[in-house]
C-alpha cells in the first residue's frame, strides 16, 4: 500500500511574496487525488514542497512518521531508500524496466530513438521510468500538458491501472476537467493563496463555491479572471455582458457527479478505491448535503445493505437533477460500465519525471 502523505498547516512564500497558507490536507494511502487550481497559484511549488525540494516557512509534511518540512538531509535521505530508492544492478535494472514499459504499454519500444517517440510515449516513458523505483508516492504535474484530449484519456487511464497495480498514493495536479471529473478519488483546489477545499471527488462536484463552479466548468462567468483574480468592479461588469446573452465560454453547465474510471478489465481491482468507499461512509455525516446524497445514489444494493443505508435515507435524495425516483438504478446502471477516459512532470519521491 502506498504512504500516507499528512500535510498541515503549510505556508509559503518567496520574501515577501506569499504563495500559499495554512494549507492542510491528507493524501490517505493508495488513493489517487488531484489538485486544481488557476495558472500561477503555486500547485508546483505545492509539489516541490512535498519532496524537499522547496522549503515551506511554517507547517509539516509528514510522510512515514518523517516530518520532511524539518528533518535533516540524512533523514530526507533514508526517507527516499524507505521509498525504494536503492542501488541496482543493471541486469535487475533492465529487467525492471522492461517490465515497466510492459505496464505502460510501451514494450517493443525499447529500441526506439527519442526523435521517434511521440508525445504520448514519452509521457509514457517518463512514467515507466519513475515506476523503475517502486514508488509508494507518485506526483504528476500537468500530465494534459501538449497532450490532445484523446490521449488525456489515455494516460488517465494509464492512471488508474497503475494504481490498480502497485497500490501507489497519487498526487495529480491539473487544468484538465475530465480528468478532474473521472480519475480521482478525492479532489483539492488551491484559489486565493488558500486551499478552498479537498475532500472527496463528490464533495468538489457538487459544491456551490462560485471559484470551484467556474473552474469546473472553465467558463469566464465567476471570480477567476484573466490574471489571478478580478475586482468587484470587472465582476460586475462582466456579469452584466453575460446576464445580457454574451457567451460566457466552456460547453455548458456540467453538473452531478459521472462515473468514475475502472482499471482495464483483467486488471485487479483498486484497493485504494475500495478502502476509500470504507472511509467516506465513516466521515459521511460530516459531508455536505449534495455529496452525500451523490455518494449514497452510486452505491449497489449490496453496498447499501453492507453500510446499513435504507432506501428511507434515499427519500427526497436528488442525483444531480434526476427525480428522487431514478436514483437508484441511474448510477446502477452506469457503474458497471467503466467509462472511455483519460505528465509534464511525474516526480516520485524527489526525482523529477521529466
Ligand atoms: N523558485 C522560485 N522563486 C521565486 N518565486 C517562485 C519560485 N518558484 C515559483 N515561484 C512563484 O510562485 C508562484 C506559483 O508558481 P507555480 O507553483 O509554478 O504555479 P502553478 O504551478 O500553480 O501554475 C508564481 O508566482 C511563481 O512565479
Ligand atoms: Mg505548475
Amino acid at each position: 500500500m502506498g504512504a500516507e502523505v499528512v500535510i498541515e498547516g503549510l505556508s509559503k512564500s518567496f520574501g515577501k511574496h506569499t504563495i500559499w497558507r495554512d494549507v492542510t490536507l491528507t493524501l490517505p494511502p493508495g488513493e489517487i487525488s488531484v489538485m486544481l487550481g488557476p495558472s500561477g497559484t503555486g500547485k508546483s511549488v505545492f509539489l516541490k514542497s512535498m519532496i524537499g525540494l522547496l522549503k515551506p516557512d511554517r507547517g509539516k509534511c509528514v510522510i512515514n512518521g518523517v516530518d520532511i518540512v524539518r528533518c535533516s538531509e540524512r533523514k530526507l535521505y533514508e526517507i527516499r531508500k524507505l521509498f525504494g530508492v536503492l542501488k541496482k544492478s543493471e541486469t535487475e535494472i533492465r529487467r525492471i524496466v522492461l517490465e515497466k514499459l510492459d505496464m505502460t504499454g510501451l514494450s517493443g519500444a525499447e529500441k526506439k530513438l527519442p526523435g521517434e517517440i511521440s508525445g504520448g510515449m514519452r509521457k509514457r516513458a517518463g512514467l515507466a521510468r519513475a515506476l523503475v523505483l517502486d514508488p509508494e508516492i507518485i506526483l504528476v504535474d500537468e500530465p494534459d500538458s501538449g497532450l490532445d484530449p484523446v490521449r488525456t484519456t489515455y494516460i488517465s487511464q494509464l492512471f488508474i491501472d497503475v494504481n490498480a497495480q502497485i497500490d501507489a498514493t497519487f498526487l495529480i495536479v491539473t487544468h484538465n476537467i475530465n480528468l478532474a471529473r473521472t480519475v480521482p478519488d478525492n479532489l483539492g483546489m488551491l484559489y486565493r493563496k488558500e486551499l478552498v477545499m479537498f475532500g472527496p471527488r463528490e464533495v468538489l462536484l457538487t459544491s456551490e463555491e462560485p471559484a470551484v463552479k467556474q473552474f469546473l466548468n472553465g467558463r469566464m462567468d465567476g471570480p477567476i479572471g484573466m490574471s489571478e483574480e478580478k475586482d468587484s468592479a470587472t465582476l460586475a461588469a462582466e456579469r452584466a455582458m453575460f446576464e445580457a446573452g454574451h457567451h460566457a465560454g466552456g460547453v455548458e453547465d456540467v453538473v452531478g457527479v459521472p462515473p468514475q474510471m475502472q482499471p482495464t478489465p483483467g486488471l485487479p481491482e483498486r484497493q485504494g478505491a475500495r478502502r476509500r468507499k470504507d472511509r467516506v461512509m465513516r466521515i459521511l455525516h460530516t459531508l455536505p448535503e449534495a455529496a452525500r446524497e451523490s455518494i449514497i445514489a452510486s452505491l449497489s444494493p449490496e453496498e447499501r445493505r453492507h453500510y446499513g443505508v435504507h432506501s428511507a435515507g434515499l427519500v427526497g435524495a436528488q442525483h444531480g437533477v434526476l427525480p428522487a425516483g431514478d436514483v437508484a438504478t441511474i448510477p446502477e446502471a452506469s457503474r458497471t460500465q467503466p467509462i472511455e477516459f483519460g505528465t509534464d512532470d511525474v516526480t516520485r519521491g524527489h526525482t523529477p519525471y521529466e
